[in-house]
């Protein structure tokens, strides 16, 4: 029997709407709305198609957002005092740094300057610190959204061997600390790891985070495992999107309309036929990161206004 979907979808409109309704409440008992400013530098494409959907999510749930734009070639000190001011702002709960930044940028020295009170994307080292020593604080919007899709989904977690595969700092590494804290047994592998397909097929709930289209084929998924794609990538080359969706009319006319077509990290028919159940992309993964940046910045918002969490 092919695998059933994972409806990130589904599970990313429902956590919106509970985003909307505590906005409204809020906002209905005369306070101001919760805010969310984003800083983007440069003309990186998919940067800019990623800040406009954070934009869009804010308007429809009732968050104010400020879009901040700034030219290829600005300067780490410019970014930091961007951030410096965001940080001042009374109507702000919420800093978005969306990278890549242009290589002259220090990225460390941008994101260690976010006040951690307003840290919605959790990559300061405070937020890390908080995630691996179980306290409170922000976590990344990825990893954070696949725990509420499994367990909106009820897969069991406790106990369950999990393993990962991809070690980023966006992904990897918090999705394995939110594991380990929902009582998994957790293995992180990499592009040096030895027999990364027996690695793999050993595990229950099997996460791809590593950014190479399709590349987890049927031999590293043990028939019946939770798979999660996380990744996102274009493929351009028609030959390839015809070895992976062969005469698929929606992904044919998809990549004639925009010249590519997005491919996870897992083979997306050795998944169907493997998996239990698994996140299709697009429509898995994706849509939980920018629901959970939503909850995040209501979170940050109740925090600093000392409302409910
Ligand atoms: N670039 C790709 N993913 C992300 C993300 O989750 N947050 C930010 N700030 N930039 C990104």
């Amino acid at each position: 029997m092919p695998g059933q979907i994972l409806d990130g979808k589904k599970t990313g409109q429902d956590i919106q709407e509970e985003v909307k309704r505590r906005v409204a409440q809020y906002v209905k008992d005369g306070q101001r709305p919760p805010g969310l400013a984003t800083v983007r530098v440069g003309e990186d494409p998919a940067s800019r198609v990623y800040v406009n959907m954070k934009h869009k999510a804010c308007e429809r749930l009732g968050i104010f957002s400020e879009r901040i734009e700034k030219p290829e070639e600005t300067t780490t000190e410019e970014v930091v005092a961007i951030v410096e001011a965001l940080n001042a702002r009374n109507d702000i709960d919420g800093i978005l740094v969306q990278l890549p930044l242009p290589p002259q940028v220090d990225e460390k020295a941008a994101l260690d300057r976010i006040a951690p009170s307003k840290d919605v994307d959790g990559f300061h080292p405070v937020s890390v610190g908080n995630l691996w020593l179980g306290r409170e604080g922000f976590v990344a919007c990825t990893p954070a959204g696949i725990i509420e899709l499994l367990k909106r989904n009820e897969v069991e977690l406790k106990g369950k061997r999990a393993v990962i595969v991809g070690r980023s700092n966006i992904v990897g590494k918090p999705m394995a600390a939110l594991l380990i804290r929902e009582h998994a047994t957790v293995t992180v592998c990499h592009s040096r790891t030895k027999d990364l397909a027996g690695v793999c097929r050993q595990a229950d709930i099997l996460v791809a985070a590593m950014g190479r289209p399709a590349f987890i084929t049927r031999d590293f998924i043990r028939e019946g495992a939770v798979v999660v794609d996380v990744g996102m990538n274009r493929v351009a080359d028609a030959g390839e999107v015809e070895r992976l969706f062969g005469d698929n009319p929606v992904r044919r006319e998809g990549f004639e309309k925009r010249g590519y077509t997005l491919v996870g990290d897992v083979h997306p028919r050795d998944m169907k036929e493997r998996a239990s159940l698994y996140t299709p992309v697009p429509g898995g993964v994706g849509p939980l990161t920018i629901a959970m940046l939503m909850r995040n910045t209501l979170t940050a918002y109740e925090r600093r206004e000392g409302g409910a969490d």
